[in-house]
């Protein structure tokens, strides 16, 4: 079976799919390699992510990924969700096949370019915060 339970669960079944229309952030991100968007609405209050939804013009591994990683940060701190990692999503998923690695890396930067966007609105740098939100190959060798 090249996809888990759980990827297909999450591929047919999506959560938090949607916008949210007063937002505190939106983020957009492309993937590089399959140039696949994905935007990611974050609702904040105080430090915590009281609600997430995305949408995505992503390959099934994405939809499946980007549910999960909004089913992880949602409730969670700011912190928290920064350091969520696209591994730890595949980890939640029980694995991808390593071709879709790449996909997963979407939803972690739609996260982190959406908390940019937070720290922009109000005024603050979010670069020493959210740090390099860039697709490069190195950021994702490791
Ligand atoms: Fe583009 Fe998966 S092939 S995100």
């Amino acid at each position: 079976m090249l996809y888990s339970e759980k990827v297909l669960d999450h591929f047919t079944n999506p959560r938090n799919v949607g916008e949210i229309a007063d937002a505190d952030g939106v983020g957009e991100v492309g993937n590089a390699k399959c140039g696949d968007i994905m935007r990611m609405y974050l609702k904040i209050e105080g430090d915590v992510i009281t609600d997430v939804k995305f949408k995505t013009f992503g390959c099934g591994a994405a939809i499946a990924t980007s549910s999960m990683a909004t089913e992880l940060i949602k409730g969670s701190t700011i912190s928290e969700a920064l350091q969520l990692s696209n591994k730890a999503v595949v980890e939640a998923l029980d694995g991808l096949p390593t071709s879709k690695i790449h996909c997963s890396v979407l939803a972690e930067q739609a996260i982190k370019s959406a908390l940019s966007d937070y720290y922009t609105r109000q005024g603050i740098d979010p670069e020493p915060i959210v740090g390099c939100i860039a697709d490069c190959e190195a950021c994702h060798e490791h």
